[in-house]
């Protein structure tokens, strides 16, 4: 829905950045669907106001999250290290009452869930996208297949009672209704409950030029202080915040009711600091937006020239945010020749926009291209681990965030 007021404050905003027309980030697709495929204007605005960044128009929920939905969490051994490790703070710090209840948000295939129902921890999963809430269902973690609202969090206290904890992590960002998540979540929460949820911080974003978190599903990026306005309205103030390296920079947000807890220092320094970076002004957006188009054009430029010396690039890792690049950078087949991907749902069909096939790291590994341009930065440990032979066989990486590079 195409929105010109500010869906937190209402007040009237105008975009700073425009990417064109853009498919769905997840919809890999098959030759016979190009014809149709879907897309829409890809516009970032900023709001003066209470210092939101949002989309000015986002697909449907329900064009995004459905039955085939391609991105399956437990992809990545970090992650589910990482969502281990989310799961132990939560129990040591916040779940000391008897007979806790967690409710998790977009919980997909159960990564972060799995860790409470080993424990016979009392929890709940809410999961629209079918094929995803299965696998979790399949491994025992109690799943309803619905998108979570303020009805929604009624029927929850109704049938489970109030929870200790409520979750979310690469999720509270996805959703353009974010007023009906928060009053659900102040509904549903015990008085002395918390609510912990991360996502990609809008301070790497600008730092690192990291503009392909920007597409179709990441309506918000969130900073201390538009989390901070959004949540008081629901009587829900930032208690901590707590900086992570995942999806390049990731922010965790943990709120209660006003009153419970006592903030913790760092949201004040934290707010001072994003003051600091000009965070709330618009010049910060419209440096970000020239750091953005420079990108593009050294990239494109790049590829161009590495494919006039008659050399082949591989794509490395079809992430959601490989949509944003290859349609805003014009990276077309004839320059990236595939893109190798461990997803099987995603293996066999083709990039959304660009149509650069995605295959799987089979064929990667069967006959090593000359540069592999890494689509997954955000992964980029975990990956140069496992192709420590690529590499040592000459092979080289493209990188794009921070800037251009080859490695
Ligand atoms: N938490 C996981 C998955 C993030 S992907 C992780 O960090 O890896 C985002 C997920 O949110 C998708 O699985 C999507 O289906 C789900 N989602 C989108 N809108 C939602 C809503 N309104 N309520 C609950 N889940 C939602
Ligand atoms: P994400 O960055 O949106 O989490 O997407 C991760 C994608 O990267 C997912 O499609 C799986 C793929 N991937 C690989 O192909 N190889 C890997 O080693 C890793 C970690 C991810
Ligand atoms: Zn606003």
């Amino acid at each position: 829905m195409i929105m010109n007021n500010c869906r937190n404050c209402g007040n009237e905003i105008h975009p700073f950045m425009s990417f064109g027309k853009m498919p769905i980030a997840n919809a890999f697709l098959t030759q016979k669907q190009f014809s149709d495929e879907y897309k829409f204007e890809l516009q970032v605005q900023f709001c003066e106001k209470c210092g939101l960044v949002q989309l000015l128009d986002q697909p449907t929920p329900e064009k995004m999250f459905h039955e085939n939905y391609a991105f399956f969490s437990s992809t990545s051994n970090r992650m589910i290290t990482h969502f281990k490790k989310f799961s132990e703070i939560v129990k040591d710090k916040y779940l000391i009452g008897k007979d806790p209840f967690i409710v998790e948000i977009g919980s997909n295939d159960g990564i972060m869930l799995k860790n409470f129902a080993e424990d016979k921890i009392r929890h709940l999963g809410v999961e629209p996208s079918l094929n995803v809430a299965e696998v979790a269902r399949s491994n025992g973690i109690n799943t309803i297949c619905k998108f979570f609202d303020e009805n929604l969090a009624k029927e929850i206290v109704n049938e489970y009672g109030k929870a200790d904890s409520f979750l979310s992590a690469n999720v509270m960002c996805h959703i353009p209704f974010i007023h009906s998540i928060a009053e659900g979540i102040n509904i549903l929460l015990k008085f002395d409950g918390v609510l912990i949820f991360e996502d990609p911080y809008l301070g790497d974003i600008i730092e690192k030029t990291a503009y392909d978190q920007i597409y179709d599903e990441h309506v918000f990026y969130f900073s201390a202080t538009s989390v901070s306005s959004i949540f008081k309205i629901h009587g829900l103030e930032l208690i901590d915040v707590d900086h992570q390296n995942t999806h390049g920079g990731s922010m965790r947000y943990t709120l209660s009711h006003k009153g419970s807890y006592v903030p913790n220092m760092k949201v004040r320094e934290l707010l001072d600091k994003e003051k600091s970076l000009k965070l709330h002004l618009p010049d910060v957006y419209n440096e970000f937006r020239f750091r953005v188009e420079k990108s593009r054009d050294e990239l494109f430029s790049l590829l161009s020239k590495i494919k006039s010396e008659g050399k082949r690039v591989v794509g490395y890792a079809a992430t959601s945010k490989s949509t944003t690049v290859t349609n805003f950078c014009n990276i077309t087949p004839d320059l990236v020749e595939f893109i190798s991907d461990t997803t099987p749902i995603k293996q066999g069909k083709f990039s959304p926009g660009t149509h650069i096939p995605v295959l799987s790291h089979d064929v990667f590994a069967k006959h090593y291209p000359d540069y592999a341009l890494l689509f997954g930065w955000n992964h980029a440990e975990e990956i140069m681990e496992k192709e420590k032979e690529f590499s040592a066989s000459g092979g080289k990486w493209i990188i794009y965030v921070p800037s251009v590079q080859i490695m």
